[in-house]
């Protein structure tokens, strides 16, 4: 695509150019944009570059492995792989606030990432895959909307002071462009088309406390609904499919047995850009059977639900 072309190569001169000889570090969550973000800034500073993926435990099932092989195997790219899943998820333990819990999460990350600059004698430069609406619909540095929805913790969930200058050659882009940037730059197509995932992971898929007893529920759920998706042949036409495990127990009967457990909430939208978005109207069978399948294999559901919420009134993410 000759546009994405001339995009990647005034990128490459423009981050040349902030950077000089100094180093930057960037951040890899799993998604498609970090990863992209960090394609590209490899190839205009080479191993000026440290890549850094810390797992938080709040990643989906079989993410970090992906990324992980994606980078060392694929593209021979140097790879810190952090696990700080205890730091995340002591520091969550009690916090319930949406906001809360993107700031924490904002503000840990980068505490990790300054701790992984301070091992490598130091970086001047924090590289992120923040797009343009990550950019409109949170209080940007420059005085976004009036009104804060969520602090993407990419944006407004970055603590205020930071001792690193940020890199961010994505800002100007919607999604469908960054995966056309992503095909450009040689990513696999599997990899370009996963569905977003954000930074703050399934903390914000968890409202109410977060624990690593109910991310492995919520990972199980998520995964049983992601493989029927696929199963189906649905995943291309969505743009995002996830669980939510909510902080509400019912009763329900299973065998001969009274059961007392979490409901699942599941959610399906069509969008181009993320900040508008319609749900994704799955018939009653498909539904029936994901429904059957989580309460039957998920230890500690025993309820689905389907969220029929289009953007606005909803956001896509519960939190
Ligand atoms: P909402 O929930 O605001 O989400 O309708 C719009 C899109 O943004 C993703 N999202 C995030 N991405 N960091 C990210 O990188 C974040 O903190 C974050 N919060 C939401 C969300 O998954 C959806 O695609």
């Amino acid at each position: 695509d000759w546009t994405m072309a001339e995009f990647r190569s005034a990128k490459i001169a423009e981050i040349r150019e902030q950077v000089g000889d100094k180093r930057v570090i960037c951040g890899l969550s799993g998604g498609v944009d970090s990863a992209v973000a960090a394609v590209l800034i490899h190839e205009a500073i080479g191993d000026q570059l440290t890549c850094v993926f810390v797992n938080h435990g709040l990643m989906r099932s079989g993410e970090a492995e992906q990324v992980v092989s994606l980078f060392r195997n694929s593209y021979n790219i140097p790879l810190v792989h952090v696990d700080a899943e205890a730091l995340f998820l002591g520091g969550l333990a009690g916090v319930t606030d949406p906001e809360a819990k993107r700031k924490f999460i904002g503000k840990t990350f980068i505490d990790v990432f300054d701790e992984e600059a301070r091992k490598i004698g130091g970086a001047d430069f924090l590289a992120q895959g923040t797009l343009y609406p990550d950019v409109i619909e949170s209080v940007s540095f420059t005085g976004g909307p009036s009104v804060t929805i969520k602090s993407h913790h990419n944006v407004g969930g970055l603590p205020e002071r930071m001792n690193m200058k940020l890199v961010e050659p994505l800002r100007e882009l919607f999604k469908d462009e960054v995966r056309d940037l992503g095909r450009e730059l040689g990513l696999p197509d599997a990899f370009v088309g996963r569905h977003p995932f954000p930074g703050p992971g399934l903390a914000i898929r968890i409202p109410g406390e977060v624990t690593k007893e109910r991310c492995d529920i919520l990972r199980k759920a998520d995964a049983i609904y992601l493989e029927e998706i696929r199963n189906a042949g649905l995943y291309d036409a969505i743009w995002q499919a996830f669980a939510v495990l909510l902080p509400v127990k019912t009763v329900g009967v299973m065998g001969d047995g009274r059961t007392y457990d979490s409901v699942c909430a599941l959610r399906a939208v069509t969008s181009t850009d993320g900040m508008t978005a319609d749900i994704y109207p799955f018939d009653a069978a498909f539904l029936s059977r994901v429904a059957t399948r989580i309460v039957n294999e998920v230890q500690g559901i025993n309820r689905v639900t389907y969220d029929y919420t289009s953007k606005p009134p909803g956001t896509i993410e519960w939190e």
